[in-house]
């Protein structure tokens, strides 16, 4: 995956369980749509404890970290993932800040949630984290290479 700069940069994305619940999905994919962002993998999953602890290993210690995982694995995310120039940095700055309260209004914390423990999304926060969280969530066959014939109204 060391290819994946410029315009071919990706991210991993997941709309949290009370996203999915709250019928958010729908909107914040047309968000990142709408920005010119190119969705590559998509997947409704129930993810397991295992998975989960893997994927916020680095918060192991936190006081806040068993909580994460069961609200994490509470029900389904929607995970995602996007293409496009400098998308790891502009998909937070999309997102918003991590606590809600923090977020301004017109990012998706910004406009949707209050709580950090029920921040509707996650974001990767570096290239190097999307390449580990895109392949801890996504097989290579589940991720698309499709031609996007309206990219140089974008680029
Ligand atoms: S830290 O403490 O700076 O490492 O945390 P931070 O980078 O801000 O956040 C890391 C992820 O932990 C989530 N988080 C929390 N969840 C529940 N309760 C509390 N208090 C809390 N604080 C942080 C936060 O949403 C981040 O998860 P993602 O999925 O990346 O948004």
């Amino acid at each position: 995956q060391s290819g994946w700069t410029g315009v071919n940069e990706r991210t991993f994305i997941a709309i949290k369980p009370d996203g999915v619940q709250r019928r958010l999905v729908g909107q914040i994919v047309q968000r990142f749509e709408k920005k010119g962002f190119k969705l590559v993998g998509m997947k409704l999953i129930q993810a397991t404890e295992g998975l989960l602890k893997e994927h916020y290993t680095e918060l192991r210690s936190k006081p806040f970290f068993s909580g994460l995982i069961s609200y994490m694995s509470s029900g389904p995310v929607v995970a995602m993932v996007w293409q496009g120039l400098d998308v790891v940095k502009m998909a937070r700055k999309m997102l918003g800040e991590t606590n809600p309260a923090d977020s301004l209004p017109g990012t998706i914390r910004g406009d949707y949630c209050v709580e950090v423990g029920r921040n509707v999304i996650h974001g990767s926060d570096s290239v190097e984290s999307a390449q580990r969280e895109i392949s801890l969530w996504f097989r290579e066959n589940e991720l698309q290479c499709w031609e996007d014939t309206h990219s140089h109204w974008i680029y």
